[in-house]
């Protein structure tokens, strides 16, 4: 929860005024996130308008007065870095080990529909990464992958929509994906673009929602992945989207956080177990702890 922080500025009122126009207006409800955070975003869009630092009420007339500044700030809050096959190192385990689990699992289930959802997917490069491996790795139609991805930013899911990436989002993606999933054009300025092939983009389903109030279409879901997203939020946040996360997945269902990301408080550390901890990925586990010991 965003509150004040004695010292470090001598403005708090007008700090919380900022806020309350930023929830009322650009709909974006910072008490879910930790206050430096809130405050670094603040004060980046500050040094980029070259207005003084910690200043908000010259910032809040900035953003009242300047037509694209609420869109602008909409976006450095909802930083949506991503890219195609994030972290090469848990993909490399999900690709070898988790996947094929997984998939071992659902052919011995009468629902052979597998489920994932991507929440938190930004520009997509994280759900199509998904699609795609799950096209190399079922053969034939024992299995049939169905991918929600959710965010809260309207403006990267019309990204994540329109499917056409350019060279940077591919850094960390094998070469034969892009020949193999990928159509390549020149646009106007002769700069090269890659544009996602229909067939995966099929397997894909986008929403836009709120992760912390709000829940995707259809639950039970086999896996989901929340990477580089809860990173921001407050413990009393996380701790709410985790039970939400129990909630919406199936028994042993699988839960992908961001590396640099920690699962576990008081209130969740019965509710997942630790599949990889290095890559921080987890199962459900209703069996309580003295079961599994
Ligand atoms: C850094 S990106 C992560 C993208 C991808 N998961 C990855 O790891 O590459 C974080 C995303 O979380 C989204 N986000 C932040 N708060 C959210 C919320 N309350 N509900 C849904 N998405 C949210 C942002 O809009 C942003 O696109």
């Amino acid at each position: 929860m965003v509150v004040s922080q004695p010292g470090q500025n001598n403005d708090n009122e007008t700090f919380q005024l900022l806020l309350q126009y930023i929830e009322k207006e650009l709909k974006f409800n910072c008490h879910d996130y930790n206050e430096a955070y809130i405050r670094r975003r603040l004060n980046a869009r500050m040094l980029t308008n070259n207005l003084p630092q910690d200043n908000f009420v010259t910032y809040l007339k900035a953003l009242k007065t300047t037509p694209d500044e609420p869109k602008k700030l909409y976006d450095a809050l909802t930083i949506n870095v991503t890219q195609f096959f994030r972290d090469t190192r848990a993909w490399e385990i999900l690709e070898n080990d988790v996947f094929p689990k997984v998939i071992a699992e659902k052919k011995n289930q009468p629902n052979r529909t597998l489920s994932i959802w991507s929440c938190g997917c930004s520009s997509g490069e994280e759900p199509y990464s998904l699609a795609i491996m799950m096209k190399e790795l079922i053969k034939g139609r024992e299995v049939v992958p169905k991918i929600i991805a959710t965010d809260i930013d309207d403006l990267s899911l019309k990204k994540a929509h329109a499917g056409v990436y350019s060279a940077a989002a591919f850094k960390t993606t094998p070469p034969e994906y892009l020949d193999r999933y990928f159509h390549r054009s020149k646009d106007a300025k002769g700069i090269e673009k890659f544009e996602i092939d229909a067939s995966v983009k099929s397997v894909v389903q986008i929403y836009c929602l709120n992760a912390i109030t709000q829940m995707p279409p259809g639950t039970n879901f086999d896996m989901i992945f929340c990477r580089n997203v809860i990173i921001y939020f407050t413990q009393e946040t996380k701790t709410k989207l985790m039970q939400k996360f129990y909630d919406a997945l199936k028994d042993n269902g699988w839960l992908v956080i961001g590396k640099s990301e920690v699962l576990f408080t008081a209130k969740t550390e019965n509710k997942f177990y630790v599949y990889n901890g290095a890559e921080s990925i987890y199962r459900k586990d209703r069996r309580s702890l003295e079961d599994r010991q």
